[in-house]
């Protein structure tokens, strides 16, 4: 469904994706993206959606080079969801998730695309805020009502930049399900970055490691999450648990805060 052969992109002169390359990725399969702050996987996505020049190297959706693919036409197929998604429009939560409906029925509304945007609101709990302006949610609200926009697009690739970010616990598990039910039975490709390495592990199919740019591993989670893995790209100690339900990771020393560093903040701020 989508591939990448040695890509690299940069902002201006600051190279922030270095000579990245993945193999065709099969219909139905849930890819999380992770790495520290700054790795490059929002700009990834972007280079993914077509949004982002690169600066060399290509990525191929179905085969074909997405440069030769209208960018209309791309944003049919490849679906982005943004990191931050804010915005002041005077809209309400069932409009503007009507709005991406509408943009993937090519302009022409009807009672079924309605009865979806009221169904999809149900199985997200949010029919309460049907009209709710965006602008009188929550930040967690406003997030499940991006992911709303992104899975009612039915995209061949959904790309989902921290989706869970603003949830609490139960709504990051209930939207993890969720996206994972739609993504098998709608044979989407979706790639999701997170920073919950846990959830990362319970949820994959595999796992992306981004790291200065580079891809540094790329495999099934119990393979990428290891000890290593995580002094070595987020310079942390942690322990790892492994059942039939996923990976589970618990951080407890960071290998780049000492008791000296801190002080030095705090002197910094009290003076
Ligand atoms: N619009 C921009 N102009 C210039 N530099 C940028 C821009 N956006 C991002 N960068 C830089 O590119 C690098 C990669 O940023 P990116 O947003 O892709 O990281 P990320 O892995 O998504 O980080 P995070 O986990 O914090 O969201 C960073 O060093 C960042 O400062
Ligand atoms: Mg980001």
């Amino acid at each position: 469904m989508i591939s990448v052969k040695n890509l690299s992109a940069a902002y201006r002169d600051n190279k922030v994706l270095d000579n990245i390359s993945f193999d065709n990725i099969e219909p139905g399969t849930l890819i999380t993206l992770i790495g520290p702050n700054g790795a490059g996987k929002s700009t990834f996505f972007k280079c993914l959606a077509g949004i982002h020049d690169l600066d060399s190297g290509n990525v191929y959706f179905k085969d074909k080079d997405i440069v030769n693919i209208s960018s209309y036409d791309l944003a049919q197929e490849i679906c982005y969801m943004p990191q931050n998604t804010y915005t002041n429009a005077a809209l309400t939560v069932f409009e503007v998730i009507l709005m991406s409906q509408k943009f993937s029925s090519g302009g022409k509304v009807n009672n079924d695309d309605i009865e979806m945007v009221s169904k999809l609101l149900e199985a997200l709990k949010l029919e309460e805020f049907a009209s709710r302006y965006l602008s009188e949610l929550s930040g967690g609200q406003r997030q499940l009502v991006s992911l709303a926009q992104a899975l009612i697009r039915k995209p061949s690739v959904l790309l989902l930049d921290e989706p869970t970010s603003a949830l609490d616990l139960n709504h990051q598990i209930e939207s993890l399900d969720l996206i994972s039910y739609v993504i098998k039975e709608m044979k989407i490709v979706c790639i999701i970055a997170l920073h919950d390495l846990s959830l990362a592990g319970k949820y994959s199919d595999y796992i992306m490691v981004l790291d200065k740019g580079k891809l540094v591993d790329y495999g099934k989670p119990k393979d990428v999450l290891s000890i290593d893995m995580l002094k070595t790209v987020y310079h942390v100690k942690a322990k790892i648990y492994n059942d039939e339900e996923g990976t589970y990771i618990n951080p407890y020393k960071s290998l780049t805060s000492d008791e000296s560093s801190l002080a030095e903040i705090t002197k910094c701020i009290k003076n």
